[in-house]
């Protein structure tokens, strides 16, 4: 039942967003005011006390600032269907601002924001594993497992940033859009690059990687689905190989942003990870957690001693 709290909740939430839309977005001065915003209403919403009704109608008042014209209308609405496509996280990795005046100071907000900041530290993340992994080991060559590549940013970026390396990689997506917009940054290129258009849930390897890799697709599986599929790749790695596992943690400052937008991912911190990570791979493999700068996106590394 819709009581007088729910409406003064929602109202002063309203009246808030509205005076910022009514300026054109958010100023740096007015971050820390939607962060408390934010929070405010997702600890609301979680208490039960602002209802959906509540929530749609404050998600109204942002106007054009939610539509696709936006980083956080995209997030929301969803264009392709699902959270997380590979179209949003190349607006990240190419730091998208829109040029709509009543757009580009939201843009500017969200791009800013812990998140997005942690999405962008992938990809010098996945090349530092790379550039460790291949020095290591005395290597100029390997094979590499990308699962959920989505975009394929990272890895087209260490090829072109890294000549005298050699990768062979299989790269698995659902999407086939986002193999079809993937693939294009490699058409020029000579490097070994197989898109396969497949659910990893059903996805076999036919041969071992050195390294496999998968950002930005765990954290939506629960932890049954998480350990299944670490010990179904586990097999796949050669005698030195290593398994690389983002996942976002849990308590991250975009958390109340995201549940805004309805992006809702399973956070998990270090020691869950971890644990995870040795419950599926046993005794025979050393387990780490490691992090981007920003402390948001988690890595669990699995490899033999
Ligand atoms: C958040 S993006 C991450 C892309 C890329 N790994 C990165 O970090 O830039 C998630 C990707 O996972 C893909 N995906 C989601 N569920 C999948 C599944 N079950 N099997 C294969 N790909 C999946 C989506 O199509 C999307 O391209």
């Amino acid at each position: 039942m819709k009581t007088v709290t729910h409406t003064r909740n929602a109202e002063n939430l309203k009246q808030e967003i509205g005076q910022l839309v009514r300026q054109g977005g958010p100023n740096v001065q007015d971050y820390q005011q939607i962060d408390n915003l934010m929070i405010r209403m997702s600890n609301q919403a979680r208490a039960g006390l602002l209802s959906a009704e509540d929530l749609s109608s404050i998600r109204t008042e942002f106007g054009v600032s939610l539509s696709n014209k936006t980083m956080q209308g995209f997030m929301f609405n969803k264009p392709h269907g699902y959270a997380g496509d590979f179209e949003i996280i190349e607006r990240m990795y190419t730091w998208h601002i829109s040029p709509d005046q009543q757009c580009t100071k939201w843009d500017l907000f969200v791009q800013n924001h812990a998140a997005c900041r942690a999405v962008r530290n992938r990809k010098s993340y996945f090349k530092e594993v790379v550039k460790v992994y291949m020095e290591r080991h005395n290597r100029t060559d390997i094979r590499l497992l990308n699962l959920a590549s989505g975009p394929c940013t990272e890895l087209a970026e260490f090829i072109q940033e890294n000549p005298a390396f050699h990768i062979s990689a299989d790269c698995v997506d659902l999407d086939s859009n986002a193999i079809a917009y993937a693939k294009q940054k490699f058409s020029g290129s000579t490097a070994h690059v197989r898109f396969i258009q497949k659910n990893i849930l059903r996805f076999a390897p036919d041969s071992p990687y050195d390294l496999i890799w998968s950002a930005g697709l765990f954290d939506y599986f629960n932890d049954r689905q998480f350990g299944q599929l670490i010990s179904r790749f586990i097999p796949y790695l050669t005698s030195k190989g290593e398994l690389i596992v983002g996942n976002f943690t849990d308590n991250h400052p975009s958390q109340s942003y995201m549940d805004l937008v309805n992006w809702s991912l399973n956070y998990r911190n270090p020691e869950q990870l971890l644990r995870l990570g040795q419950e599926a791979a046993g005794d025979n493999y050393n387990v780490r957690v490691g992090q981007e700068p920003e402390k948001v996106n988690l890595f669990l590394h699995i490899q033999r001693p």
